[in-house]
């Protein structure tokens, strides 16, 4: 796909989007669109406000021009959201080549520009993974759109780039809703390795896989305990992006449960099918490695996913099982669905004594609680440290992955305690379920000062626009990866 920026001139696109604000500068950007088209005056101010959703058709020379509404004060998200929307539902439409255009103002000209084509490459993306007869798919899975331009009258240097950043973000964000969105009987924790694998191989950065007899010889016991009920074995992956040599390393953690029943503390089954997204935080993990190791960013990245099944075997952890841990530490399993915690145990600690890295984030779809807190709105966020919560919280708010920070406060430990192990997995109180989780994992942590847990189990696989049913939404990548940019200036 050529994507390309131009000035713009006479030369009409087959489709041209654009996307207005409605704000004061709503009349005039109307009535600059009326003259460019040669359409009688006032025929855009009174036919469209630019409020959110609104949409409004009209062809000019036999092309079609396309207004886009944003409502008041559009961020990041909304622009994004309006052309992955109108590019979503216009697929079979969509030809040619398309022009499209923000008349955002010129201080907010790069995160537009970058949001709105974000927002067309993803509108192509294609969910139909397993259908026989995949036509009518994604426009850009054929050849019926040739070309997309940015087009501006903006002098800027950096286009080039912002195309290339956005193009890239867009394929890991695509390859990461493949993934959450494949069945477990497709995605199982090798799979997940093979993913990495490729990637690392693709990108230039060091991926080691631990298969079962090596997670022994480690004694990853956590996770080997997790996955006794699975006729998969389990992976643990260990990837490495070193873009900074001397420099701090930042360590990411993802959950990687490829399907959870629940195991012997069985789920059940109304919704059991949405499980297969239970890595969707090794999804947001594994993407985010991808896409800094593509853009070369100048930062030591260790990204660590355990990986596993939750299954029902003779063989499986049963509750009041006392499991080990990579750490030492002995751990009663009250509930074998709280299975989330236990891997990442493994995982957090294993960063932590071989790594040491200097900011450790996890994510995870950890618990049913969290759903109840936030809904689908934002992930809950668990840390110590202000400063990174507060630049999470803000980037999240710009770039439409927010987060809600929760309390990590002592008192919610003391339901954790156990009497014939170090701790439990579950507190027994049907309160505070997200938070006790997370003070699980602190005890894991060895009390590392700039730990951030997310748990994103609202957010990494919803109800959208996109799909008839739920689908993966690639929730964090965007995040880490401005995040990611905030921490090469230092
Ligand atoms: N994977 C689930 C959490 C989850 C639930 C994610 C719904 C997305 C949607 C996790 O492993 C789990 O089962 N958590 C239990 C914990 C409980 C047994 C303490 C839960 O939240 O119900
Ligand atoms: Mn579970
Ligand atoms: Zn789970």
């Amino acid at each position: 796909m050529n994507i390309l920026q131009k000035q713009i001139d006479n030369e009409l696109s087959n489709f041209t989007l654009i996307a207005l604000e409605s704000n004061q500068n709503l009349e005039n950007n109307l009535k600059s669109l009326e003259s460019r088209y040669q359409l009688s005056s006032g025929v855009l101010q009174n036919n469209f406000k630019a409020e959110a959703k609104e949409v409004f058709h009209f062809l000019n020379h036999d092309k079609h021009v396309v207004l886009l509404g944003l409502g008041k004060k559009p961020g990041f998200a909304e622009y994004l959201k309006a052309f992955r929307i109108y590019v979503h539902q216009n697929k079979n439409k969509l030809n040619g080549d398309i022009a499209i255009e923000t008349m955002a103002s010129p201080e907010n000209l790069e995160w537009s520009y970058k949001a709105a084509l974000n927002g067309v490459l993803l509108g192509g993306y294609c969910i139909k993974l397993y259908k026989a007869d995949k036509n009518g798919c994604a426009p850009f899975n054929g050849d019926k759109i040739t070309k997309i331009t940015l087009q501006s009258d903006a002098k800027n240097d950096n286009w080039n780039q912002w195309i290339e950043e956005t193009r890239l973000i867009s394929e890991t964000q695509m390859s990461i809703f493949d993934l959450v969105n494949s069945p477990s009987n497709k995605k199982y924790p090798q799979i997940l390795a093979d993913w990495a694998k490729n990637s690392g191989n693709k990108n230039g950065y060091q991926v080691e896989i631990f298969d079962k007899d090596q997670c022994e010889k480690k004694g990853l016991e956590a996770l080997l305990a997790v996955s006794k009920g699975s006729e998969n074995p389990p992976v643990f992956i260990i990837a490495q992006y070193l873009g900074n040599p001397g420099g701090p390393t930042i360590g990411l953690v993802g959950k990687g449960v490829t399907f959870d029943t629940g195991g012997i503390s069985l789920k059940p089954s109304a919704n059991m099918h949405m499980m297969k997204s239970d890595m969707g935080g090794a999804a947001a993990v594994l993407g985010t490695i991808d896409i800094a190791a593509k853009m070369k960013l100048n930062v030591n990245l260790v990204a660590i996913v355990p990986s596993t099944e939750n299954t029902v075997d003779g063989l499986a952890i049963k509750p009041g099982d006392v499991i080990g841990s990579y750490s030492g530490k002995t751990i009663e399993v009250i509930d074998t669905d709280a299975e989330g915690r236990l891997i990442l145990a493994d995982g957090l600690s294993y960063i932590v004594k071989n790594f040491n890295p200097q900011i450790i984030i996890d994510l995870a779809t950890l618990t049913g609680n969290c759903i109840m807190a936030l809904g689908s709105a934002a992930a809950a966020m668990f840390t110590l440290d202000n400063e990174i919560s507060t630049s999470l919280e803000n980037l999240g708010h710009t770039f439409g992955e927010k987060v809600w920070r929760m309390p990590l406060w002592d008192i919610y430990k003391e339901d954790m305690q156990s009497d014939i192990a170090d701790i439990k997995n579950l507190s027994g109180k049907p309160v505070a379920g997200a938070i006790t989780a997370a003070k699980f994992l602190e005890y894991f942590t060895e009390e590392h000062p700039k730990w951030v847990h997310l748990d994103i189990a609202g957010v990494a696989y919803t109800d959208n626009e996109f799909s008839m049913n739920r689908s993966g939404t690639s929730w964090g990548i965007r995040l880490l990866f401005e995040f990611l940019k905030t921490q090469t200036k230092k």
